[in-house]
């Protein structure tokens, strides 16, 4: 029997709304019915990019009650009370990371959804792709022996040499750590399950900074969180990583993610895509040779986790890119300031379950039911 398609708005009509609007209205569990934005004629020009029926204000979405699933592309300051919003007007919501900017907001958000009977999700969803899913296979195959740990690294001199509107991204909320760290969270979390607890160190080398980007060359940013941040992570399975990300460093967007185990040592792709390469080896003779992936959704899919979130809402199965599994990042983030704080290792006070790997060979727009 066809899924009827769960009837979607998004609000928030920015820089990565366009990715978005193209994938969401492509996936046949999604009938983008709305775009919305806090100026409509932001909202406008994106309806009528990407043939979206209506344009509105985010009330007016919120309002609307044929809208089942809002797909929140706000700024991370008003991730969680629009979502909250969302919510108590019965609708479900998925988020762009983070989940929220306080553990407390997150958990209001989680606690007021599950009471009415609502899904909420969260970005990223780049761990739903066949890079990712890949690598996911291999560990549960074995092939990597006994997981030992990953090292993680996303080192730049930051969204100020790129992004058009880079001041949100050093604002409190944002940062590195809460910026990249969910993609890197996300994915390490989806590999051995929750962490149980972290350490961390950080710094901020630049009180200010100078936009090199247009149309805001030359304004000056103060950032609000730290720029510099590394940390040791434990895994209640196991493994032991750690984590450096920094918007201090002169390179240019440098990410690398490998995972060790007893086995072999697998590279794993940018965590902020979807692809690969994914690299094994497994012989200290040879080089690393590169696997063949195994799933599809090797593209810029952001929106997958919107759309798996609609299947859960029909299916009734769970979701992958879960509130709960976003709810451990933000915690993991939180504890590792905290931990560089204090100056002591920080017990995790969540936990969530290892999202079911998605079954190999499937066809792109399609999941499991
Ligand atoms: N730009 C990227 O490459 C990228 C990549 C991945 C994730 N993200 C995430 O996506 C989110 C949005 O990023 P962006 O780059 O599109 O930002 P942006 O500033 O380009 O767009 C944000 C949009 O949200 C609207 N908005 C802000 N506050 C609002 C509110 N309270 N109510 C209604 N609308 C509001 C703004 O008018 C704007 O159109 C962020 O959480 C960011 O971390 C961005």
């Amino acid at each position: 029997m066809a899924i009827q398609p769960v009837k979607t708005a998004i609000i928030g009509a920015g820089n990565i709304s366009d990715i978005y609007l193209q994938n969401c209205t492509a996936w046949p569990i999604l009938d983008v019915v709305a775009c919305a934005n806090r100026t409509v004629a932001r909202a406008e020009q994106q309806a009528a990019k990407y043939n979206i029926p209506r344009a509105c204000s985010v009330e007016e979405a919120l309002a609307d009650p044929q809208i089942e699933l809002i797909v929140n592309l706000t700024v991370p300051a008003a991730h969680g009370s629009i979502a909250l919003a969302a919510i108590r007007a019965g609708k479900s919501v998925y988020n762009e990371k983070p989940l929220a900017m306080s553990r407390e907001e997150a958990r209001l958000l989680l606690d007021e959804a599950h009471a009415r009977g609502l899904l909420v999700g969260c970005a990223p969803d780049t761990f739903l792709g066949a890079g990712l899913q890949t690598c996911g296979g291999l560990l549960d195959a074995g092939t990597l022996g006994q997981p030992v740990g990953a090292t993680a690294q996303m080192i730049t001199r930051g969204p100020d040499y790129w992004h058009p509107n880079p001041a949100f991204l050093f604002e409190r909320g944002a940062g590195p750590l809460f910026d990249m760290g969910p993609y890197y969270l996300t994915w390490l979390i989806s590999l051995f399950g929750p962490i149980s607890q972290v350490s961390g160190a950080v710094r901020t080398t630049y009180p200010e900074r100078t936009i090199h980007s247009e149309p805001r060359r030359g304004e000056v940013i103060r950032p609000e969180e730290p720029t510099h941040v590394a940390s040791l992570i434990e895994f209640h399975s196991g493994p032991i990583a750690t984590l450096l990300i920094s918007f201090d460093v002169w390179d240019m967007y440098a990410p690398s993610l490998s995972v060790y185990g007893s086995a072999g040592t697998l590279t794993l792709p940018d965590p902020n895509t979807f692809g690969g390469p994914v690299t094994l080896r497994s012989d200290m003779a040879e080089g690393g040779r590169e696997i063949a992936l195994t799933h599809s959704h090797a593209e810029n899919s952001r929106g997958m986790g919107a759309a798996d979130l609609a299947y859960a809402l029909r299916t009734g199965r769970p979701h992958r890119a879960s509130g709960a599994l976003a709810f451990h990042v933000l915690d993991t983030m939180h504890a590792i300031l905290e931990a560089a704080r204090t100056g002591r290792r920080v017990e995790l006070i969540s936990t969530c379950e290892r999202p079911a790997p998605l079954p190999a060979g499937m066809a792109e727009h399609q999941l499991d039911v």
